[in-house]
């Protein structure tokens, strides 16, 4: 059969992926957002259903081509993309935290476009909930996997976030190396678990670092149903 061993990994599970960046409002023309394409959380995505898992692809701002087949949830800001998450939380089996999710958000979002006036302009902002680190606080059957977008120091980084959020897995990838990071086709990740490292991947395509990743959590979760 074509549908058995590998190509079902993930057959009869519920998964989870967030991918984009989240915008954060500053009144109805303006917001805050970062570089995040959506392209590694669409290959998950893609990769997910692929090895048989029923996918909820939850998406914030995105520049990267949809996959075709999976219905995606549309969000805006931290807050929404919280909300949808818990509305599929207690059902899902894996959640892949791909987002990248804004850290602050205006402490009000304007309801009117802000006027030009003096020459200078402050914009206070507030710390956003931390989806992640909220889910691996009330986490039971279910497994998480964050991503580590980092700069330098990955293994330290990775390690305190994977301890910090209470993540199974966490993949974390130098933005400034060669064919990692964001709007690129291809990642490099290093995998990490509690007793750190568990597989360093080297720069290939998305969809090939999410199999990789995938096929690891797949192996780690409970039983086939
Ligand atoms: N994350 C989240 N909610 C947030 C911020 C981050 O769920 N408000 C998730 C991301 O989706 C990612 C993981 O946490 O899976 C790590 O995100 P990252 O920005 O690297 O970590 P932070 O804890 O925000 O730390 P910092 O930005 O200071 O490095
Ligand atoms: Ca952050």
């Amino acid at each position: 059969s074509l549908l058995n061993g590998d190509e079902r990994l993930l057959s009869g599970k519920k998964v989870i992926v967030t991918a984009g960046g989240t915008i954060e409002r500053i009144d109805p023309v303006r917001y805050i957002t970062n570089d995040s394409s959506g392209k590694m959380g669409f290959a998950i995505a893609k990769v997910a259903q692929e090895l048989g898992a029923d996918v909820h692809l939850i998406a914030a701002n995105t520049s990267a081509e949809p996959p075709v087949g999976i219905s995606i949830e549309k969000v805006q800001s931290a807050d929404d993309m919280y909300s949808a998450v818990l509305r599929q939380w207690e059902e899902s089996d894996l959640v892949v935290m791909a987002a990248a999710v804004a850290d602050y958000r205006p402490r009000e979002a304007a309801q009117t476009k802000i006027k030009k006036k003096d020459s200078t302009f402050t914009l206070e902002l507030v710390k956003n909930i931390d989806i992640l680190e909220s889910l691996g606080r009330s986490k039971k059957h279910q497994f998480l996997i964050g991503f580590a977008a980092e700069t330098g120091n990955l293994e330290t980084y990775a390690m305190d976030k994977l301890e910090r959020k209470n993540c199974d897995l966490l993949a974390a990838n130098d933005v400034t190396a060669d064919g990692a990071g964001f709007g690129v086709d291809t990642n490099a990740v290093q995998i990490y678990d509690r007793g750190g490292m568990v597989e360093r991947i080297p720069v290939q395509s998305k969809e090939e670092v999410a199999r990789k990743l995938l096929t690891i959590a797949a192996g780690r979760m409970g039983g086939v149903l």
